[in-house]
Protein backbone atom coordinates (compact mmCIF):
# COMPACT_ATOMS: atom_id res chain seq x y z
CA UNK A 1 0.00 0.00 0.00
CA UNK A 2 3.07 2.23 0.16
CA UNK A 3 4.50 3.61 -3.35
CA UNK A 4 7.56 5.21 -0.85
CA UNK A 5 10.93 4.20 -2.01
CA UNK A 6 13.57 1.43 -0.33
CA UNK A 7 16.50 3.12 0.85
CA UNK A 8 19.74 1.36 0.41
CA UNK A 9 23.28 2.51 1.50
CA UNK A 10 26.72 0.96 1.53
CA UNK A 11 30.00 2.72 2.47
CA UNK A 12 30.90 1.99 -1.56
CA UNK A 13 29.37 0.68 -4.64
CA UNK A 14 29.32 -2.89 -3.19
CA UNK A 15 25.81 -3.12 -1.94
CA UNK A 16 24.47 -3.01 -5.44
CA UNK A 17 24.94 -6.60 -5.22
CA UNK A 18 22.58 -6.41 -2.75
CA UNK A 19 20.16 -4.06 -4.84
CA UNK A 20 20.21 -6.63 -7.46
CA UNK A 21 18.89 -9.10 -5.27
CA UNK A 22 15.79 -6.64 -3.93
CA UNK A 23 14.83 -5.25 -7.72
CA UNK A 24 14.47 -9.08 -8.20
CA UNK A 25 12.37 -10.05 -5.76
CA UNK A 26 10.87 -7.01 -5.45
CA UNK A 27 10.78 -5.48 -8.99
CA UNK A 28 7.78 -2.61 -8.45
CA UNK A 29 9.48 -1.35 -5.73
CA UNK A 30 10.62 2.11 -5.86
CA UNK A 31 14.82 2.39 -4.64
CA UNK A 32 17.00 4.99 -3.91
CA UNK A 33 20.57 3.79 -3.21
CA UNK A 34 24.01 5.81 -1.31
CA UNK A 35 27.51 5.09 -2.44
CA UNK A 36 28.97 6.72 0.53
CA UNK A 37 32.54 5.94 -1.94
CA UNK A 38 34.23 9.35 -0.27
CA UNK A 39 34.22 7.68 2.89
CA UNK A 40 35.06 3.83 1.71
CA UNK A 41 36.24 1.84 3.54
CA UNK A 42 34.58 1.78 6.53
CA UNK A 43 36.01 -1.63 7.40
CA UNK A 44 39.41 0.32 8.70
CA UNK A 45 37.90 3.08 11.04
CA UNK A 46 36.50 2.88 14.21
CA UNK A 47 32.76 2.02 15.60
CA UNK A 48 32.35 5.48 16.44
CA UNK A 49 32.65 7.06 12.60
CA UNK A 50 31.28 4.19 11.15
CA UNK A 51 28.19 4.93 13.39
CA UNK A 52 28.31 8.23 12.36
CA UNK A 53 28.40 7.76 8.78
CA UNK A 54 25.82 5.30 9.25
CA UNK A 55 23.53 8.31 10.92
CA UNK A 56 24.56 10.61 8.24
CA UNK A 57 23.41 8.08 5.50
CA UNK A 58 19.88 7.08 6.99
CA UNK A 59 18.97 10.52 7.78
CA UNK A 60 19.41 11.37 4.27
CA UNK A 61 17.31 8.38 2.63
CA UNK A 62 14.88 9.90 4.98
CA UNK A 63 15.26 12.66 3.96
CA UNK A 64 14.06 11.54 0.74
CA UNK A 65 11.06 9.60 1.96
CA UNK A 66 12.33 6.82 2.33
CA UNK A 67 9.84 3.69 4.32
CA UNK A 68 12.19 1.56 5.64
CA UNK A 69 16.20 1.87 4.97
CA UNK A 70 18.85 -2.05 3.87
CA UNK A 71 21.98 -1.30 5.19
CA UNK A 72 23.69 -2.90 2.49
CA UNK A 73 27.03 -2.66 4.20
CA UNK A 74 28.25 -5.72 6.70
CA UNK A 75 30.49 -3.26 8.70
CA UNK A 76 27.76 -0.63 8.99
CA UNK A 77 25.47 -3.24 10.20
CA UNK A 78 27.78 -5.02 12.81
CA UNK A 79 28.29 -1.98 13.99
CA UNK A 80 25.48 0.19 14.14
CA UNK A 81 21.89 -1.04 13.80
CA UNK A 82 21.15 -1.33 16.84
CA UNK A 83 21.45 2.36 17.60
CA UNK A 84 19.41 3.30 14.35
CA UNK A 85 16.59 0.85 15.18
CA UNK A 86 16.38 2.39 18.66
CA UNK A 87 17.04 6.10 17.26
CA UNK A 88 14.70 6.22 14.36
CA UNK A 89 11.21 4.88 13.31
CA UNK A 90 11.81 3.20 10.22
CA UNK A 91 12.18 -0.68 9.77
CA UNK A 92 16.28 -1.28 9.20
CA UNK A 93 17.20 -4.25 7.40
CA UNK A 94 21.13 -5.17 8.24
CA UNK A 95 23.33 -7.72 6.89
CA UNK A 96 25.88 -10.05 8.53
CA UNK A 97 28.14 -12.55 7.00
CA UNK A 98 26.36 -16.08 6.46
CA UNK A 99 27.99 -18.03 9.32
CA UNK A 100 24.82 -19.93 10.00
CA UNK A 101 23.91 -21.94 6.63
CA UNK A 102 27.63 -22.43 6.40
CA UNK A 103 27.85 -23.86 9.70
CA UNK A 104 25.07 -26.23 8.96
CA UNK A 105 26.14 -27.25 5.41
CA UNK A 106 30.16 -27.71 5.97
CA UNK A 107 31.51 -31.50 5.74
CA UNK A 108 34.37 -30.64 6.67
CA UNK A 109 33.35 -28.30 9.66
CA UNK A 110 35.90 -25.80 8.66
CA UNK A 111 34.42 -22.30 7.28
CA UNK A 112 36.21 -19.73 5.98
CA UNK A 113 35.11 -15.87 6.30
CA UNK A 114 36.40 -13.27 4.52
CA UNK A 115 35.19 -9.79 5.69
CA UNK A 116 36.49 -6.52 6.12
CA UNK A 117 38.31 -5.44 10.02
CA UNK A 118 35.56 -3.65 11.60
CA UNK A 119 32.97 -6.85 10.88
CA UNK A 120 35.17 -9.36 12.45
CA UNK A 121 36.20 -7.14 15.20
CA UNK A 122 32.32 -5.83 15.92
CA UNK A 123 30.71 -7.60 19.08
CA UNK A 124 27.78 -8.83 16.24
CA UNK A 125 29.82 -10.95 14.66
CA UNK A 126 31.36 -12.74 17.77
CA UNK A 127 27.94 -13.25 18.61
CA UNK A 128 26.71 -15.12 15.87
CA UNK A 129 29.46 -17.15 15.29
CA UNK A 130 29.44 -18.35 18.75
CA UNK A 131 25.44 -18.64 18.90
CA UNK A 132 25.62 -20.52 15.41
CA UNK A 133 28.91 -22.14 14.98
CA UNK A 134 29.12 -24.22 17.56
CA UNK A 135 31.99 -27.56 16.81
CA UNK A 136 32.68 -25.41 14.00
CA UNK A 137 36.24 -23.77 13.21
CA UNK A 138 35.96 -20.68 11.83
CA UNK A 139 39.27 -19.45 9.52
CA UNK A 140 39.14 -15.37 9.64
CA UNK A 141 40.31 -13.52 6.91
CA UNK A 142 40.44 -9.93 6.88
CA UNK A 143 40.02 -8.62 2.81
CA UNK A 144 42.41 -5.47 3.66
CA UNK A 145 42.76 -3.45 0.50
CA UNK A 146 40.27 -5.69 -1.62
CA UNK A 147 37.05 -3.00 -0.88
CA UNK A 148 39.92 -0.26 -2.13
CA UNK A 149 40.54 -1.84 -5.51
CA UNK A 150 36.97 -2.25 -5.81
CA UNK A 151 35.92 1.21 -5.61
CA UNK A 152 38.46 1.76 -8.56
CA UNK A 153 36.45 -0.35 -10.35
CA UNK A 154 39.33 -2.58 -11.01
CA UNK A 155 37.75 -5.98 -11.24
CA UNK A 156 39.74 -7.82 -13.33
CA UNK A 157 43.54 -6.34 -12.39
CA UNK A 158 46.22 -8.66 -11.24
CA UNK A 159 46.56 -6.97 -8.12
CA UNK A 160 43.44 -8.02 -7.15
CA UNK A 161 43.82 -11.72 -8.04
CA UNK A 162 47.33 -11.51 -6.16
CA UNK A 163 45.74 -10.06 -2.97
CA UNK A 164 43.14 -13.23 -3.53
CA UNK A 165 44.98 -15.66 -4.02
CA UNK A 166 47.10 -14.44 -1.02
CA UNK A 167 44.15 -14.69 1.13
CA UNK A 168 42.94 -17.78 0.13
CA UNK A 169 45.29 -20.58 -0.07
CA UNK A 170 46.19 -20.74 3.92
CA UNK A 171 41.97 -21.82 4.42
CA UNK A 172 42.37 -24.22 1.72
CA UNK A 173 45.31 -25.42 3.07
CA UNK A 174 43.81 -25.39 6.46
CA UNK A 175 40.54 -27.88 4.73
CA UNK A 176 37.60 -24.99 4.59
CA UNK A 177 35.18 -26.41 2.44
CA UNK A 178 32.98 -23.20 2.38
CA UNK A 179 33.90 -19.58 2.07
CA UNK A 180 31.87 -17.02 3.15
CA UNK A 181 31.74 -13.36 1.82
CA UNK A 182 31.82 -11.12 4.68
CA UNK A 183 30.93 -8.03 2.49
CA UNK A 184 29.04 -6.59 -0.10
CA UNK A 185 31.43 -6.20 -2.61
CA UNK A 186 32.92 -9.14 -2.44
CA UNK A 187 30.38 -11.04 -4.65
CA UNK A 188 32.16 -8.57 -7.39
CA UNK A 189 35.15 -11.22 -6.81
CA UNK A 190 33.42 -14.20 -7.64
CA UNK A 191 34.80 -14.58 -10.96
CA UNK A 192 38.20 -14.51 -9.97
CA UNK A 193 37.01 -16.63 -6.73
CA UNK A 194 36.12 -19.33 -9.30
CA UNK A 195 39.36 -19.16 -10.57
CA UNK A 196 41.21 -19.76 -7.20
CA UNK A 197 38.51 -22.20 -5.56
CA UNK A 198 38.42 -26.18 -6.23
CA UNK A 199 35.01 -26.36 -8.12
CA UNK A 200 33.61 -28.48 -4.81
CA UNK A 201 34.17 -25.07 -2.45
CA UNK A 202 30.98 -23.46 -1.95
CA UNK A 203 30.59 -19.62 -1.91
CA UNK A 204 27.79 -18.10 0.26
CA UNK A 205 26.64 -14.97 0.85
CA UNK A 206 24.16 -12.85 2.20
CA UNK A 207 22.38 -11.34 -0.38
CA UNK A 208 19.22 -12.87 -0.98
CA UNK A 209 18.62 -13.39 2.26
CA UNK A 210 18.50 -9.95 2.97
CA UNK A 211 16.39 -9.38 -0.18
CA UNK A 212 13.74 -12.27 1.34
CA UNK A 213 14.03 -10.43 4.75
CA UNK A 214 13.54 -7.43 3.10
CA UNK A 215 10.19 -8.59 1.89
CA UNK A 216 8.85 -9.94 4.93
CA UNK A 217 9.53 -6.90 6.63
CA UNK A 218 7.75 -4.45 4.25
CA UNK A 219 4.56 -7.11 3.68
CA UNK A 220 4.68 -7.44 7.77
CA UNK A 221 4.11 -3.51 8.35
CA UNK A 222 2.27 -3.20 5.23
CA UNK A 223 4.64 -1.17 3.03
CA UNK A 224 4.37 -2.86 -0.02
CA UNK A 225 3.77 -1.19 -3.04
CA UNK A 226 0.73 -2.05 -4.97
CA UNK A 227 1.89 -0.66 -8.10
CA UNK A 228 1.92 -3.45 -11.00
CA UNK A 229 4.83 -0.83 -13.21
CA UNK A 230 8.36 -1.61 -12.47
CA UNK A 231 10.25 0.18 -10.08
CA UNK A 232 12.74 3.54 -10.35
CA UNK A 233 15.76 3.23 -9.59
CA UNK A 234 18.35 6.54 -8.78
CA UNK A 235 22.01 5.77 -7.46
CA UNK A 236 23.61 8.81 -5.68
CA UNK A 237 27.48 8.48 -4.95
CA UNK A 238 29.95 11.11 -3.46
CA UNK A 239 32.59 9.69 -5.12
CA UNK A 240 32.92 8.70 -8.57
CA UNK A 241 29.96 7.98 -10.37
CA UNK A 242 30.93 6.09 -13.61
CA UNK A 243 32.47 3.86 -11.52
CA UNK A 244 29.22 3.43 -9.89
CA UNK A 245 27.62 3.60 -13.20
CA UNK A 246 29.77 1.35 -14.93
CA UNK A 247 29.24 -1.71 -12.12
CA UNK A 248 25.16 -1.34 -13.13
CA UNK A 249 25.32 -1.06 -16.87
CA UNK A 250 24.76 -4.70 -17.48
CA UNK A 251 21.67 -3.85 -16.01
CA UNK A 252 18.66 -2.41 -18.56
CA UNK A 253 16.41 -1.09 -15.95
CA UNK A 254 15.22 2.09 -15.48
CA UNK A 255 18.10 3.50 -13.26
CA UNK A 256 20.17 7.07 -12.97
CA UNK A 257 23.32 7.53 -11.20
CA UNK A 258 24.52 11.02 -10.53
CA UNK A 259 27.25 12.34 -7.86
CA UNK A 260 25.45 14.07 -4.80
CA UNK A 261 27.64 15.71 -2.10
CA UNK A 262 25.73 14.08 0.66
N1 LIG B 1 30.44 -3.23 1.60
C1 LIG B 1 31.00 -3.04 2.90
C2 LIG B 1 30.70 -4.25 3.78
O1 LIG B 1 29.81 -5.02 3.46
C3 LIG B 1 32.44 -2.70 2.70
C4 LIG B 1 33.09 -2.30 3.91
C5 LIG B 1 34.13 -1.24 3.79
O2 LIG B 1 33.84 -0.18 3.29
O3 LIG B 1 35.22 -1.50 4.29
O4 LIG B 1 31.29 -4.47 4.81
Amino acid sequence: MDKRPIGIFDSGIGGTSIWGKIQELLPFEDCIYLADSKNAPYGEKSEEIILDLSIKNTEYLLSLGCKIIVIACNTATTNAIDYLREKYKVPFIGIEPAIKPAAINSQSKIVGVLATKGTLSSSLFHSTTKNHAEGITILEQRGTGLVEIIEKGKLQSDELYRLLEAYIKPMLEKGMDYLVLGCTHYPYLIPILKKILPADIKIIDSGQAVARQTKTVLKKFDLLTTSTELGTYQFYSNGDEKVLFNILQSNKLNLTVSFKDF
